[in-house]
């Protein structure tokens, strides 16, 4: 892992984008993976910034979202889907067609993670992928456990999760289940960029970083693969060795 400690969110935000913009640059045709939270929003912000200047188009690339709550649809205000738009897709080029989801309202969540996972496939694999930490280590919604998950599947959330999740449901119930990419298809993405900021996330990104390897932290995978850039502010920096 490369570890970069900023001073600020948005210093994190301006190396994150120009990581994925200056790919796209370079390869117009990128497959993508984003994720939702807090996180990368301000990588994102920088993605619509050097957008706006002209420096970069999103017209050919193909999108792969992490995750989406089941049982929610996608017009929901609260959905993952929509969250992509209002932070970026609605912002840039991108194709609505060449969007890639899960489908929350799926009722057979099997064969709906079989089809997600074969269209990532059939795209060839996703060349970066954009990745948050939960507070318990998780990433995607692949929550700790006893093995590391596989393909796309459905997960029963954790009560941290939903408790850090719930602040964004002020009217309505937070889905107790969501569909996620499996820890193996995140460790086939070819590059990854995981950003984390601020004292909540401390214990886990020690625990990604300086930890074992193990399911009960599944950002501890990260360790076995080549190319993951991990950005830390100094407060979620600050229990790891890192200087
Ligand atoms: C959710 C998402 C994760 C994200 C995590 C952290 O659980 N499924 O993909 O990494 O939240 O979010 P935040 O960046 O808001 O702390």
């Amino acid at each position: 892992m490369r570890t970069v400690i900023c001073g600020s969110k948005s210093e994190i935000g301006k190396l994150a984008g120009k990581i994925l913009c200056d790919y796209v640059k370079a390869n117009p045709k990128a497959v993508l993976g984003f994720a939702t939270g807090a996180s990368p929003i301000p990588a994102y912000d920088s993605i619509v910034e050097e957008y706006k200047k002209g420096g970069v188009s999103f017209k050919e690339v193909v999108t792969f979202n992490l995750d989406e709550y089941s049982g929610l649809a996608r017009e929901h205000k609260n959905s993952y889907y929509s969250f992509m738009q209002e932070n970026l897709f609605s912002k840039i080029d991108v194709r609505p067609e060449n969007i890639n989801f899960l489908n929350g309202s799926a009722e057979n969540w099997a064969s709906e993670c079989e089809r997600y996972s074969k269209a990532i496939r059939d795209a060839g694999g996703i060349d970066i992928q954009i990745l948050g930490i939960g507070h318990n280590g998780h990433i995607g919604f692949n929550e700790p456990g006893e093995t590391f998950s596989g393909d796309a599947y459905r997960v029963k959330l954790t009560d941290s999760t939903i408790a850090a999740n719930s602040v964004y449901f002020e009217d309505s119930l937070m889905p107790r289940y969501a569909l996620t990419m499996g820890t193996k298809q995140i460790m086939e993405c070819r590059h990854i960029i995981l950003i984390a900021t601020g004292e909540g996330k401390a214990e886990a990104v020690r625990a990604m970083i300086n930890g074992k390897v193990t399911p009960m932290c599944p950002a501890s995978v990260l360790q076995n693969h080549d190319n993951v850039d991990v950005f830390l502010d100094e407060d979620a920096a600050g229990l790891t060795d890192l200087g």
